[in-house]
């Protein structure tokens, strides 16, 4: 286990508190609730009067008493005795139904609240989440806020209740001696459940955790599955995933055989004290002190009693079990995004588009800085390029004007206004992409370039397709705009995918537009027509295009060169040259390059 013992004790008593969290969720359906309790009321009320019923029942069986008692009357008792085993499953069914609807809204709204949740975390956390266990931890911890809620309400309260009322019945109608014996072994029964329980909730955990890890590996492995075919390691994914299944079962294995334990403990304490009761109500019939009636009354009470309070013992062990889920749901609710929005958020007013980057550092990690106070400006209505070499901080600079991540030191401002000050909603809508790997939803094309603009009419869409040079391909796919992607995206070539990427950006007409690589994936001949689109969408609007071939950003009004996270040089095409420095070197190896390709 991950956790220290002491991690686990605090855990374990702590965890109640989260059923405070479940309140908002019951007195939202206030009346439901209501009605709901009124049905358990009746359920209750109905198996209560059961025993009584037996008892008159058995009682008039008696010779002197059958002749006393009219026909009629012991038909009535008959009936009374099927209507109330009848209400009392009825009204338990119908308290369920009337009931299912508040857990099933709370489970909605809680899948929404995390979904949203964790579409408001950052980058960071999605670049290092596991997606298959993360998937398992919300799916058991929403499965377990339904199981709660309905237990808790409905069980736990409800049949200490149930408890009370039988002492109360049994102390007042026979006696100091049963009511004792009851009350001894709901007590001890009670106590020995909590315990046994709270030392499982450790093998609860760890099952958990195992489960979550192995799905972990299956998803991992499964979207990797052409990495798997291309190094030949099926075997060895196999066996890692066998590993994880092989720690699932053990943990299995521990929390079965904890449970017998439970299990076994529970049923001897029920056996025990059941006996002493029926020994108790032998002898007083024997002694003439109880009618066999009352006899029967009181073996009916005690079946009825243990009977939920071994479900008591089940449901209490599930509780825990739900909890310790749940637990895990809150704690995805709980991590806080380092990008949050501001506290009084403006709108991004965006007139002209120009960005300044005031002296931005910024380290993915504290330990290692990757941009070292950048200083660049973007007039507007300007294109400027960034180039440099592989991990110089690129794609990190887009990253940071996305505001995925905050600045360690340094500002960036969009037409004067500071990006942190503004709401995210309203920065990110400004600025459109298309990043250095395009990831597409497994859709069609159309729907994919759609995305750019959900509220986007067809000819929108088709114009934007056309403008990204996508029509020529999609006239040669058999179901045309309406072939799948695939996962990911992966079922296009890595050209396509950039064109479908860059006709989505076009459909956004954002006023700034970012470039990482956009055209990287294409040929001479595809690139210079797109470019010469993008020239054309981006005329009036402020762009960053970041290239690794010089060539496609000659034209830019300003090239920023990026080296080890530092701008060292910037200027135009032709100043930069006569600077005969960095970009002089780059420019210089990349023409002897391209002449020895063509
Ligand atoms: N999420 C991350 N966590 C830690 N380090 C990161 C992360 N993303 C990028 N880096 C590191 O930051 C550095 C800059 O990365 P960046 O993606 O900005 O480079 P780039 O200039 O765009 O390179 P390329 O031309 O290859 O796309 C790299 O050394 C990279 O390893
Ligand atoms: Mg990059």
């Amino acid at each position: 286990m991950r956790h220290g013992n002491f991690d686990l004790e605090a855990g374990a008593s702590s965890n109640w508190h989260i059923l405070s969290h479940l309140w908002p969720y019951l007195a939202e359906s206030r009346r439901r609730v209501m009605v709901a309790l009124l049905c358990l009321l009746l359920a209750k009320g109905a198996i209560l009067t059961i025993p009584f019923l037996l008892k008159y029942l058995v009682d008039s069986m008696d010779g002197q008493a059958l002749q006393q008692i009219a026909p009629m009357a012991l038909a009535g008792l008959v009936l009374a005795y099927g209507g109330a085993r009848f209400s009392n499953v009825f009204f338990g069914e119908l308290r369920d139904t009337i009931f299912g609807r508040v857990t099933e809204r709370a489970m909605r709204r809680i899948g929404l609240q995390v979904f949203r949740h964790v579409h408001a975390l950052d980058l960071d956390f999605h670049l290092n989440r596991r997606t298959g266990g993360l998937a398992r931890d919300i799916e058991r911890g929403t499965t377990g806020v339904s199981f709660l809620m309905r237990f808790f309400v409905f069980n736990i309260v409800p049949t200490l209740f149930e408890i009370a009322m039988v002492i109360g019945i049994l102390f007042l109608g026979y006696g100091i001696g049963f009511a004792l014996i009851t009350l001894v072994a709901v007590l001890v029964y009670g106590i020995f459940s909590f315990r046994a329980t709270e030392w499982r909730t450790q093998f609860v955990r760890e099952m958990n955790a195992a489960d979550s890890a192995s799905n972990t590996r299956a998803i991992d492995s499964l979207m990797n599955f052409e990495t798997v075919k291309y190094f030949t390691n099926e075997e060895f994914e196999a066996r890692r995933y066998d590993l994880e299944l092989e720690r699932w079962e053990l943990a299995r294995r521990k929390n079965r055989l904890s449970l017998f334990g439970l299990n076994g403990g529970q049923a001897l304490i029920i056996a025990i004290s059941q006996t002493s009761m029926i020994g108790l109500a032998a002898h007083q019939v024997h002694s003439g002190l109880i009618t066999a009636g009352d006899f029967v009354l009181i073996n009916q009470f005690m079946i009825q009693l243990f009977m939920p309070l071994g479900f008591l013992g089940f449901v209490f062990r599930e509780i825990k079990g739900s909890l310790a889920n749940i637990e895990k749901l809150f704690e995805i609710l709980a991590i806080k995004a380092k990008v949050v929005e501001p506290e009084q958020p403006r709108t991004l007013e965006v007139s002209r588009g120009g960005i300044l980057f005031n002296k931005v550092s910024f380290g993915y990690r504290e330990d290692r800085e990757i941009l070292h106070e950048v200083d660049f400006a973007i007039e507007p209505g300007q294109k400027v390029a960034v180039v440099g070499a592989s991990g110089s901080g690129k794609s990190t600079l887009v990253k940071m004007l996305f505001r995925f991540y905050d600045p360690s030191t340094g500002s960036i401002l969009i037409d004067g206004q500071d990006i942190s000050t503004v709401s995210l909603h309203s920065l990110r809508h400004a600025i459109g992409i298309v990043p250095q790997d395009t990831v597409l939803f497994n859709d069609s094309i159309f729907e994919n370039v759609r995305y750019g603009d959900p509220e986007a009419s067809d000819e929108q869409v088709f114009e934007a397709i056309k403008l990204a040079h996508l029509d020529d391909f999609i006239a040669e796919l058999p179901e045309g705009e309406h072939t799948m992607v695939g996962e990911r995206g992966l079922k296009l070539s890595g050209g396509e995918k950039q064109r479908v990427s860059i006709a989505r950006t076009i459909l956004k007409r954002p006023p700034i537009l970012v470039f990482d690589e956009a055209t990287s994936s294409l040929d001479s001949k595809s690139e210079q027509a797109i470019l010469t689109a993008l020239r054309e969408i981006s005329k009036e609007h402020t762009s960053l295009v970041i290239a690794h071939r010089l060539s496609t950003v000659v034209d830019a009004d300003k090239i920023a060169v990026l080296h080890h996270g530092r701008i060292v040089e910037q200027g135009t095409h032709l100043e930069l040259l006569e600077n005969d420095s960095v970009y002089a070197e780059l420019w210089k190896a990349q023409q002897l390059k391209k002449r020895h390709v063509d």
